[in-house]
């Protein structure tokens, strides 16, 4: 008897999980043939998974990273996966500020297209400084891409009608700005939470700003995704999260299609500015839908990278 209710408890259990790990996949089959497709941090996670979908339909693919052999590596696979050549790899640090710039010169020099730009490299709650003394959540996850795409934004005008798809959380619900400590550097956690709002701020602004300009913004929840990012953290740590990752979140390539859905679909182009979570517009919370906040963080973020 105790066999048969062992039995059952293990086929709802799984059941259940499987459930709760159902994601919808982009359905859209558009292709991307002589379209340029930037994203920052292709070469693991959510993003590499991105590049192999976008490189699949055609488009040139280039993957920014900071680490060049593991960049190397990640465009090889992406080649085999998609049997596409038309992937390369570009250096840029996301925590230097001056490497933004040097990057953005050298891409706008060789690259005469920006289509579709994606915004997904991103660090967890780790509490470490960027090179230009920022908090590494903040400056990476938020100020890098502020400034990148603001300096790319000429060449996405030219190229319109194009996209900006930005990665943010779900979690950004558990925190408010502090624009009097936007450098907040205290809980791993908040820090993280606090880097992924500015995310859906920039987004909301982004939108606002190239409104009637052929540009357009989103910014997607990807999903809890087994993804690379716990190799900042600890072996206990990862030993840990790994059992829950394994059992609750879903795959890379799950991870990626809301990615893909907002960069090539004609259905998410009607939701300029909006929020994305498996492959459908989300609501967000409405403090996270605050224009005047998403404002005064743009005008916050020129003065802090120096935009003028
Ligand atoms: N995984 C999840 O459950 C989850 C949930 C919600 C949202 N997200 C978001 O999804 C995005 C992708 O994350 P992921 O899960 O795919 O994580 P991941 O596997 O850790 O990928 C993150 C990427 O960002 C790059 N990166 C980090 N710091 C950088 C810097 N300073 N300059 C340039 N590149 C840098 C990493 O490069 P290195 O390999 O060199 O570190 C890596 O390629 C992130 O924005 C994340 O916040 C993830």
């Amino acid at each position: 008897m105790y066999l048969l209710y062992t039995i059952i408890a293990c086929l709802v259990s799984f059941l259940v999980l499987k459930w709760l790990k159902k994601r919808k996949h982009c359905t859209d089959t558009k292709r991307l043939d002589g379209k340029t497709v930037l994203i920052t941090g292709g070469d693991s996670g959510v993003g590499k998974e991105t590049a192999v979908a976008l490189a699949r339909r055609g488009a040139h693919v280039i993957i920014a990273c900071r680490n060049v052999e593991k960049a190397e590596k990640a465009v090889r696979e992406i080649k085999f996966r998609s049997h596409s050549l038309n992937v390369l790899q570009m250096e840029v640090d996301l925590a230097n500020l001056r490497s933004v710039r040097e990057f953005c010169k050298k891409f706008l020099h060789i690259e005469k297209r920006l289509d579709i730009l994606i915004n997904n490299a991103g660090m967890p709650g780790v509490l470490d400084w960027t090179d230009d003394g920022f908090s590494v959540c903040f400056g990476v996850n938020h100020l890098g891409h502020f400034l990148l795409t603001n300096l790319l934004l000429h060449r996405l005008k030219e190229c319109a009608p194009s996209r900006v798809v930005t990665l943010t959380c779900s979690i950004y619900k558990y925190q408010k700005l502090d624009f009097q400590d936007l450098n907040y550097n205290l809980l791993p956690f908040f820090t993280y939470c606090r880097s992924k709002l500015a995310n859906i701020y920039f987004s909301q602004e982004l939108a606002h700003i190239t409104e009637g300009k052929g540009v357009t913004s989103y910014v997607v929840h990807p999903g809890f995704v087994q993804s690379g990012w716990t190799c900042h953290f600890s072996f206990l740590f990862r030993l840990l999260v790994g059992v829950i990752m394994r059992m609750f979140f879903v795959s890379c390539e799950m991870g990626a299609q809301t990615v893909v859905y907002c960069a090539v679909s004609d259905e998410a182009a009607k939701h300029n500015g909006g929020y994305f979570v498996d492959c459908r517009p989300a609501t967000l919370r409405p403090f996270a839908r605050d224009p005047g906040v998403a404002k005064k963080l743009w005008e916050a973020s020129e003065r802090l990278v120096k935009l003028s």
